[in-house]
């Protein structure tokens, strides 16, 4: 190759200089896998901007053309968490790639990420790259364990293996204008309700001592600071943020709706899911 040749290479490839790592994940499992993608990227400047709290949805993200996004959301009824609506219409991308990633547990996620997909499209970003992983359940415990312990050691593995690829196809792109839509499965108008249950299912004993970690972790402030067993249940997203934050062990399923679920599910859904990785 000439110089000139070299030059014109150089500037016609794609120059991402920085990351926006972007997820809301109230019991962990999204923030562990796309901080996996981050490091597979190995792009020097990562932003993570943690939109779990409703303090953090108050503040609307830009993305610029010379930054990437990595987007993560869990699973919720098939669909992208309705807490996340309105973050999400202040979204603004002006152009920048980006790269949506859905994780669930272990059940399916139906119409998730192409439901991501669209909402980042609309945004004005372009999706390059779209991955499906698998959490934890938040329903998951000791009695009735839902892909247990994922995203494990041979998930981050893989979430870095794809954050590679990632950039080994940006690198490899001149340029954005015609990139090749990515196909996720999926289908528009999507098929689930994403209404959660309106659902009083936290029982709290008496290790509570008051300490308040439980309605810091809560993602939507449904939990009643100076009464921790008081829970708005129309805020309530039945995340199980809260049980798993408690260092007492104070909080856990009550009998019910919550708790079938998650016998259901265990006994449905026994079998190891593999991640699904769009390019
Ligand atoms: C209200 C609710 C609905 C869920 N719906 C689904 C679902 O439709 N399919 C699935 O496989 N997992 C579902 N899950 C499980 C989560 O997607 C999964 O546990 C994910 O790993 C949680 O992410 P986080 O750890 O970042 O909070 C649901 C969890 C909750 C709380």
């Amino acid at each position: 190759m000439t110089c000139a040749e070299m030059k014109t290479t150089e500037r016609t490839r794609m120059n991402i200089d920085s990351v926006k790592l972007v997820y809301f994940s109230p019991t962990g499992t999204t923030k562990a896998i796309v901080q996996g993608i981050a490091r597979g990227l190995n792009v020097a400047t990562v932003h993570d901007i943690d939109i779990t709290s409703p303090a953090a949805r108050e503040r609307p993200v830009s993305v610029s053309e010379n930054e990437l996004l990595v987007i993560g959301v869990p699973v919720y009824m098939g669909r992208v968490p309705e807490a996340l609506n309105g973050w999400l219409s202040a979204l603004r991308c002006q152009g920048a790639p980006a790269v949506c990633v859905a994780v669930y547990g272990n059940r399916a996620y139906d119409d998730a990420l192409l439901e991501l997909k669209n909402l980042v499209a609309e945004s004005g970003g372009v999706p390059v790259a779209g991955a499906a992983y698998i959490g934890e359940h938040s329903f998951s415990n000791d009695e009735t364990p839902i892909a247990r312990h994922r995203p494990d050691a041979d998930d981050l593995r893989d979430a870095e293996a794809f954050g590679a690829a990632v950039r080994e196809k940006l690198d490899g792109m001149p340029s954005l204008s015609g990139a090749a839509d990515i196909a996720v499965p999926g289908a528009f108008p999507y098929g689930s309700d994403p209404k959660l249950w309106d659902v009083d299912f936290i029982a709290v004993d008496a290790r509570c001592v008051g300490c308040g970690e439980c309605a810091d972790a809560c993602p939507v402030g449904a939990i009643d600071k100076d009464n921790r067993d008081q829970i708005d249940i129309v805020a309530c997203i039945t995340c199980c943020a809260c049980i798993r934050a408690c260092p007492q062990g104070a909080r856990s399923v009550k009998p019910g709706l919550v708790n079938d679920a998650a016998h259901r599910l265990h006994k449905n859904f026994p079998d190891r899911k593999e991640t699904e990785h769009f390019l």
